[in-house]
């Protein structure tokens, strides 16, 4: 379905869950975050509805995201029933990878397509610092396992932040050389706890890719969030995300479910429509979803502003 800006919104994110086996610095508070109840969290038979509704007026692509999807028991489930649903053709998941290397066949399986996954260092202590106690291992584990089976491409999501992991960047592209990875340097952006690091640490692509000459452009999916670019004679290849020195507003495609039930039409965005009360009711869900996508904004204001207005942070949105 078209908004009112004339683009067409065919992929759905959708946060399973705000709770996560890590904190990262960025993303989560030290003290953690207050549980939402149970009771208030979509159940996987709700988010069935929805998606369905959701793909009568045009959904393609869903992504399961969070806090951390994988904590969920019953995933598969949710993902094979999801690959039946008509007109849905992708179905993918964004993950920390800590728990991902003992399910990536059944998750296959079921009907998962490919995996994106959080890495912003390569070091094991300093993820251990970054993650507040993650182990790196796994993570590794899981991107080995992931090109094993064919999930792939894998994407590695690395919000770069000056003074904890830009002395990194080199390491991450030569990683590239190496396995078929795309790994995506994402500019951090001034919301949750992002906000903290923003003034000090937040760097601009351009910065980065005038260090590295060496990389050549690719074509990219204009739809897609990252730049493309590759170094000569690689297995992989190298992203940037660039929401606030290169705005793709203007060329999104997505809106966001998030797990207490609202729809979020734009990740920066104070709106949210409540659809929790629409569950049972078919009409008012469609005219709900409907009037969400055609009154999505056009864009963010971040660059402007400094801050983001949504009333949501990353772990609530899932990115
Ligand atoms: P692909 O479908 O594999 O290209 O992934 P994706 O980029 O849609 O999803 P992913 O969850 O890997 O997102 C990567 C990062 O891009 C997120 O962590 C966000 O930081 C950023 N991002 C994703 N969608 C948006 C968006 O609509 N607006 C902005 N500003 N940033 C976004
Ligand atoms: N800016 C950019 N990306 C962020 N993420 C979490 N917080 C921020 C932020 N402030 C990323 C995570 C993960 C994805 C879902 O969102 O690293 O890859
Ligand atoms: Fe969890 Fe992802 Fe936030 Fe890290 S960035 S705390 S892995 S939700």
């Amino acid at each position: 379905m078209l908004d009112s800006f004339g683009r067409n919104i065919d992929y759905l994110r959708v946060s399973l869950t705000d709770r996560c086996n890590l904190r990262c610095i960025y993303c989560m508070p030290e003290e953690g975050v207050r549980k939402v109840h149970h009771d208030d969290i979509l159940r996987f038979e709700d988010i069935l509805k929805i998606v369905k509704a959701f793909s009568t007026l045009g959904i393609k692509k869903i992504r399961y995201t969070g806090g951390e999807p994988l904590i969920l028991k019953g995933i598969e489930g949710l993902i094979y029933e999801t690959s039946k649903i008509p007109g849905i053709e992708d179905i993918t998941i964004t993950t920390n990878g800590i728990l991902l290397s003992d399910t990536t066949k059944e998750l296959k399986r079921a009907g998962l397509k490919r995996v994106n996954i959080s890495l912003d260092t390569l070091r094991e202590d300093r993820y251990r610092k970054i993650t507040r106690g993650g182990d790196i291992g796994r993570v590794f584990e899981a991107i080995e396992s992931c090109i094993r089976i064919g999930l792939s491409p894998v994407k590695l999501n690395t919000v770069v932040i000056k003074g904890i992991n830009d002395d990194e960047i080199e390491d991450f592209i030569n990683l590239t050389k190496e396995i078929p990875v795309e790994v995506r340097f994402i500019e951090l952006m001034p919301i949750g706890e992002g906000r903290r690091y923003f003034k000090e640490g937040h760097i601009p692509s351009e910065e980065i890719l005038k260090c590295f000459p060496e990389l050549i452009p690719l074509q990219a999916d204009i739809r897609g969030t990252a730049s493309l670019y590759k170094l000569k004679n690689s297995k992989g290849t190298v992203g940037f995300i660039s929401p606030l020195s290169c705005k793709f507003c203007n060329t999104c495609n997505r809106i966001r479910l998030t797990a207490s039930g609202t729809i979020k039409p734009c990740l920066h965005s104070m709106d949210e429509i409540n659809i929790k009360n629409h569950i049972h009711n078919e009409i008012g869900l469609l005219a709900n979803i409907k009037k969400s996508i055609f009154n999505k904004p056009g864009e963010h204001h971040l660059e402007r502003e400094g801050i983001s207005r949504s009333l949501k942070d990353m772990y609530q949105i899932g990115g």
